[in-house]
């Protein structure tokens, strides 16, 4: 019995210890961002870290990472340097419960950008860069996509044409994604499609999409493989959604300070209901002054 009690001990302890371990794919491992990092790139990546990572990470060196299990790595610890820079990339893009994936968030480029600025809390970093830099072993090169609403069948149709073999040609079998730009990351629509031999690629559009006041939606449209068409895609306003009135983040208590949106039934129980303690208070107050008169009365009756 004891026996077994050790082998389960030794089984859950390494279970627990194993799930600790973060393991990137060999192919992703050796992954090199296609630009140099420098001034620009890690002044784009602290833009970026400070509205997406720094609410958990903290700042980094600082060891001020918010309290979650496991806890986020602070940026500027061995920890998370010693992880390849496609380490890094890998472990952005996927994310790990509690920390969110940020593939459709943020660009290719964008995450290179981060993982620049995380790089310049490690003095000793050098960087090695992909040999595709500058587009040489990239398919094609100077992609364009072009975004068409096809109203009548509520639908939007991209046309991706690329240089290759110093000729412009549509870009087949390409895997497109489709996002609309949300207040927090981006949404996906309908799923990733594959390009035709036309280069051209449809996406179902809902009906239902809350635009901005004015119904516009923010449309972005991405190529999942960049070692063959670099960072491409597009980001364009489409006039395609629903008008909605969204108050700004940034505007006090936009939740609840807007008496228009209160339900009559909620605003008259609530007067009434006031009403009635304030009365009730009222009424209290006047009988205590009552008794206090008629005390005093009956003193005086006394006296007389
Ligand atoms: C919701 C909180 C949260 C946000 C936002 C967040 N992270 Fe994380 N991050 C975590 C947690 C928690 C872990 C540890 C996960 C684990 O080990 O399973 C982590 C781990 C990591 C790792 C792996 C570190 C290691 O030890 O190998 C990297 C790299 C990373 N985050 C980068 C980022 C970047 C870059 C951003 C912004 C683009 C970001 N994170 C946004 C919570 C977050």
């Amino acid at each position: 019995m004891k026996k077994y009690l050790f082998l389960l001990t030794i089984v859950l302890i390494s279970v627990r210890l194993s799930a600790q371990v973060w393991v990137v794919p060999t192919e992703n491992e050796v992954k090199l961002s296609t630009f140099a990092f420098n001034d620009s790139t890690r002044k784009a990546g602290l833009e970026i870290y400070n509205t997406n990572c720094k609410s958990c990470h903290g700042d980094p060196g600082k060891n001020n990472v918010i309290k979650l299990v496991p806890p986020p790595t602070d940026p500027a610890s061995v920890k998370m340097q010693s992880n390849s820079d496609g380490g890094l990339q890998y472990k952005v893009s996927q994310g790990r419960m509690p920390m969110p994936s940020f593939k459709n968030i943020l660009s290719s480029n964008d995450i290179w950008s981060v993982i620049s600025y995380i790089r310049s809390y490690d003095l000793k970093y050098v960087q090695k860069i992909a040999a595709t830099q500058g587009g040489a072993s990239q398919v094609v090169v100077n992609v364009k996509i072009l975004l068409t609403w096809l109203q009548e069948k509520n639908q939007i149709q991209a046309v991706i044409s690329g240089v290759k073999d110093k000729t412009i040609q549509p870009v087949q079998g390409a895997e497109v994604k489709l996002f609309a730009k949300r207040y927090f990351g981006n949404l996906l629509i309908d799923e990733a499609h594959n390009t035709d031999v036309q280069g051209k690629v449809v996406f179902n559009f809902p009906k239902d999409l809350p635009g901005d006041s004015t119904g516009f939606v923010q449309i972005i449209a991405r190529l999942s493989d960049e070692t063959a068409y670099g960072d491409a895609g597009i980001d364009t306003s489409l006039a395609i959604g629903v008008p909605t009135y969204r108050p700004p983040l940034n505007e006090p208590r936009a939740m609840w300070n807007i008496v228009q949106k209160t339900p009559i039934w909620l605003l008259l129980t609530y007067s009434f209901t006031v009403l009635a303690v304030w009365g009730f208070i009222f009424y209290v107050l006047i009988q205590i002054r009552a008794i206090f008169k008629a005390g005093i009365k009956e003193n005086h009756e006394r006296i007389d």
